[in-house]
């Protein structure tokens, strides 16, 4: 969560230019925000966020600001005091039900717009700027008017882009692909008042309480409610997380080297880094170093290999394997960890790396500057030739449409194929990991 170890920023992101595949960001006054040690700020004569009194809504706007909402007050990120909403939304009542930023791929005059709800009433805005007011009736059909909250869901997370809807002890799931509502008694969800999607996790808040609840099922996580000011916000005497552990390892711009990356058929992008991992696809809204076993349940500590196949995810350790069926959560698969001499016909421990190119089942193991090949088709498995890369030592691979990735301690390589891989003598330019794929200043 947010200040866990205080070794963590924000970026407010705008995709500028450069490194392919993942843009630089010029951050902005959300970077570092929470990094920042004292507490938030307040103003004179505005209420203080961390009063206990709650919100009436919370939401990223199109470049992952967050705002929380109580009455005719807004908090725009996770430090700034109080301010009007119609500072920033001049049309926008002086108390809202619900907001959040729609994902809707397929309509682009809907995607990342921002939608207000007050009584019946829905307000549409492209950032600040206002694209009409609507009746909730006539533009998500089915959906009760005075609602608790709302947020977005898009497809991976709920089957297809929809919006939930909170009111009472009642989910409305409002499917965007066909327009239509199924209701949900989802009884660990009652009386949300405020709902968010914050990197891939949902939160309902109840008062300053909040609740981390799975979007598809409606099951709440263990070990909730918790209280939102030791965590979305820096409140006096607050706090959480382990402050002993070395903070370098969840600050994603430290020099520290990641042990691998993987990209999944959904375009979820991970960098994993001793017993936590980052979302970089997410970049937009944030980040965080999560635990793995918390998305990945049963795995614990460093991993050797990590590579998607086949609507699944396999992780390497040691001389195990664990298989995950990768839909909207992960979960692992009856019957592993198994050894991955089982698994895959190779023996031994030590993989230093593995990656498989889109639409092709050949897993590429890679040991020290050797690399051996493994058609995941065939079983039994059939090795192929191996071949010999240009590094004595890597941490992680990945490939995507963009090519093969190498990363070695804070550097990456790309290659264009494994032909120019095995072509070992011509290693390429170097590049910072922490610039390319984790947003960070130079
Ligand atoms: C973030 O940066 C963009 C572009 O520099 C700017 O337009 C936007 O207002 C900034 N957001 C905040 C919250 O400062
Ligand atoms: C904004 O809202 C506040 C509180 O409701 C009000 O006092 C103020 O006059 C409003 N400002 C504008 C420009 O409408
Ligand atoms: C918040 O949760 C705690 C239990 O974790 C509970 O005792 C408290 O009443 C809750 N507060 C609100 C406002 O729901
Ligand atoms: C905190 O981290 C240290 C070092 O990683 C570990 O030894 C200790 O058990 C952790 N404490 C808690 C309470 O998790
Ligand atoms: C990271 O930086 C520290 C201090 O500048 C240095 O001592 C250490 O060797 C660096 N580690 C890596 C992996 O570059």
């Amino acid at each position: 969560m947010k200040f866990l170890l205080g070794g963590l920023c924000l970026f407010g992101a705008v995709a500028l230019s450069s490194c392919y595949p993942w843009l630089k960001h010029v951050p902005n006054i959300t970077e570092d925000e929470l990094n920042q040690d004292h507490s938030h700020h307040r103003r004179e004569g505005f209420p203080d966020r961390c009063d206990g009194l709650g919100f009436d809504a919370v939401t990223l706007d199109e470049q992952g600001v967050t705002y929380f909402f109580r009455d005719e007050f807004l908090w725009r990120g996770f430090r700034a005091p109080a301010e009007f909403i119609n500072k920033t939304w001049p049309a926008l009542p002086d108390h809202i039900d619900a907001a959040f930023r729609i994902h809707h791929k397929n309509s682009p005059e809907h995607h990342d717009r921002m939608f207000f709800f007050k009584g019946n009433q829905v307000w549409q805005y492209s950032g600040t700027k206002p694209e009409g007011q609507f009746l909730i009736q006539d533009k998500f059909h089915g959906i009760p008017d005075d609602l608790g909250a709302a947020v977005e869901c898009p497809e991976g997370e709920c089957q297809h882009d929809s919006v939930l809807f909170f009111k009472g002890a009642t989910t409305y799931v409002f499917d965007l692909s066909t327009n239509t509502v199924k209701e949900r008694p989802w009884t660990g969800l009652h009386l949300c008042s405020a709902a968010m999607r914050w990197i891939d996790r949902y939160y309902c808040f109840q008062g300053s309480n909040f609740t981390r609840f799975h979007p598809h099922t409606g099951l709440v996580f263990e070990n909730y409610p918790k209280d939102a000011r030791r965590y979305f916000m820096r409140c006096e005497g607050q706090g959480h997380g382990n402050r002993t552990a070395d903070p370098s390892i969840h600050n994603r711009c430290s020099n520290r080297s990641f042990d691998e990356f993987n990209e999944d058929g959904l375009g979820r992008v991970y960098a994993f880094r001793g017993n936590w991992y980052f979302r970089i696809d997410s970049k937009r809204d944030g980040w965080h170093a999560w635990p793995i076993h918390s998305a990945w349940p049963s795995l614990h500590g460093k991993i050797d290999g990590v590579f998607s196949w086949n609507k699944k995810m396999y992780f390497i350790q040691g001389s195990q394997i664990y298989i995950y069926k990768a839909e909207a959560h992960y979960t692992l698969i009856e019957g592993y960890p198994k050894s991955i001499t089982e698994e895959l016909g190779i023996h031994g421990a030590g993989v230093d790396a593995t990656f498989i190119c889109p639409g092709k089942p050949v897993l590429y193991v890679i040991r020290g500057n050797q690399v051996q090949s493994i058609n995941l088709e065939q079983t039994p498995r059939n090795l192929g030739d191996g071949f010999r890369i240009g590094h004595s030592h890597v941490d992680g691979a990945m490939c995507n449409a963009n090519g093969i990735f190498i990363f070695v301690g804070t550097d990456y390589y790309k290659y264009h194929s494994t032909t120019e891989l095995a072509g070992w003598k011509n290693t390429p330019e170097p590049h910072s990991i922490s610039a390319d794929f984790m947003s960070c200043a130079q």
